[in-house]
């Protein structure tokens, strides 16, 4: 079985695949890491993410790199959000994630384009979501025990920028496959999100 969970930053969609990943006992890729890689490998080598040529010379990462926590930074997700709207390094890594969906036995993806380009024959299929504010407030907490000085207000911005870069680029924009079902996580804790996932994937597969 393959579950295909995709949905913007911050909206609980890594939790959930890892939860749903250990429930099925099936194997889980975060395909946000890759784009993060990729973006990292750019800002290190002193390149411009926004340039397509600095951007596709850096999608032959290290693979090492996919273990940084550096990836977790804010910085990293926004190199990530501008390296993932140029069609060659969408290109670049599009095998790698496609094999990892279609391994006997199946997997686990989230991103923002499993279910719509990844893998459309996913038997499963998610969309989870939060609203802005919520999901801010989330990313803010999380940011905050890792220590760092930001704030709130500059963390909503952040999101909402990537909320637009993400759903606006033309290609394989973050949007809900007409197929997937939504799950709305602003009210829901961990636990209750969980739960739900699990059943919302027991009714459609
Ligand atoms: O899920 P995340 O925040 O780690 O993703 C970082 C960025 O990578 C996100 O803003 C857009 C891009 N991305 C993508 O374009 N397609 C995916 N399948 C996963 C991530």
């Amino acid at each position: 079985m393959i579950i295909a969970v995709d949905g913007p930053a911050a909206s609980g969609k890594g939790t959930i695949a890892k939860a749903l990943a250990r429930h099925y006992g099936l194997p889980h890729l975060d395909t946000g890491l890759l784009y993060r890689a990729v973006g990292m490998a750019v800002l290190r080598s002193g390149g411009d993410p926004a340039d397509e040529g600095d951007a596709f010379q850096a999608c032959a990462f290290d693979d090492g790199l996919l273990d940084d926590s550096v990836l977790k930074s804010e910085a990293a997700g926004r190199a990530a959000s501008i390296v993932s709207a140029h069609p060659s390094v969408r290109a670049a890594l599009l095998e790698r994630q496609r094999d990892f969906a279609r391994q006997p036995g199946g997997a686990v993806l989230d991103g923002r384009d499993i279910g719509t380009v990844i893998a459309p024959e996913a038997q499963a299929k998610l969309f989870v979501t939060a609203t802005p504010a919520v999901r801010a407030q989330r990313r803010f907490d999380e940011l905050v025990r890792m220590g760092l000085a930001v704030t709130y207000a500059h963390v909503l911005g952040d999101i909402q920028a990537r909320d637009e870069r993400d759903s606006g680029r033309g290609i394989a924009p973050l949007k809900q496959a007409d197929d997937a079902v939504l799950l709305d996580t602003s009210d829901l804790g961990v636990a209750a999100a969980v739960a739900a996932a699990i059943v919302l994937v027991e009714r459609t597969r």
